[in-house]
């Protein structure tokens, strides 16, 4: 398993002010597997992708990445578990606003101490289809083309695991259904894992597995895996669910 999630707690809040977000969820991503995750709104997702990231610990449980426990590290240790092993893909795109695109996507090497690997970056922008634009600032982007550098600047050191939390929240409906038909291509690529949290059934039919987060659990029940993957069914089980 790429990604192995057991028992994992969470709680936010002060003594009686306490709520307990995450209260238990299993979760197994495998090699090359894109793993959807859906869920109402507060429910929890950004908080589970948080954990796995190793940006927050958890009350309880473990997560794994690769073998590595993050149970017991401290911040530094996680923090090269995340730069090493994972690439994340934000709602709000997160890109430096006085980097040029093509610096933003060096910048992985840049936190890891590491020499800049220019082609690779390039290489990349070229695959998102933003090569054109290697030299402009955030600000003279559109959101969506802010998006596709942000999925270069994910995928340049070919993590193993990519964490995505709604990537297609902020972008409009074509460019969102490039931006999944070049994650699920890129993937296969590389080999990476993906796991991504969206709001969107489309984005989601195109996992190999889709889950569902309730009452802070994911139950394996309710998941949609292999041939059974598509918008209808998904709908379907929001419905059931009631989300
Ligand atoms: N840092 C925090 N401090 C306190 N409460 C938080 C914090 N982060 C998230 N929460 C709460 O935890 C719940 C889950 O949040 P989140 O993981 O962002 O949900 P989702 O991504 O599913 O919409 C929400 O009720 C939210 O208000
Ligand atoms: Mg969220």
């Amino acid at each position: 398993m790429i990604l192995s999630v057991r028992g994992l707690s969470k709680n936010y809040g002060l003594g009686d002010a306490q709520i307990a977000v995450l209260r238990g969820v299993d979760l197994d991503v495998a090699e090359g597997e894109m793993c959807a995750v859906m869920g109402p709104s507060g429910v929890g997702k950004s908080t589970l992708l948080n954990l796995v990231a190793g940006l927050d610990e958890p009350d309880d449980g473990t997560i794994e990445v690769l073998g590595t426990s993050l149970r017991g590290l401290d911040d530094r240790s996680r923090t090269l578990v995340r730069r090493d092993k994972i690439g994340i893909v934000y709602q709000f795109f997160n890109l430096v606003s006085n980097l040029t695109a093509l610096e933003n996507v060096l910048l992985p090497y840049y936190i890891a101490e590491l020499p800049p690997d220019r082609a690779a970056a390039q290489h990349w922008l070229e695959r998102v289809g933003m090569l054109k634009r290697a030299e402009h600032l955030p600000a003279q982007l559109s959101g969506g083309e802010m998006q596709l550098v942000s999925i270069a600047r994910a995928l340049v050191r070919k993590p193993a695991l990519v964490l995505a939390d709604e990537p297609t929240g902020n972008v409009n409906v074509a460019t969102g259904r490039r931006i999944l038909a070049l994650l699920r291509e890129v993937l296969k690529e590389t080999g990476s894992s993906l796991l991504m949290v969206t709001h969107n059934p489309e984005d989601a039919a195109r996992a190999d597995r889709v889950v569902f987060m309730k009452d802070g659990l994911v139950p394996p029940e309710v998941s949609i895996e292999g041939d059974a993957v598509d918008v209808a069914e998904i709908h379907q089980r929001l419905r059931e669910l009631e989300i």
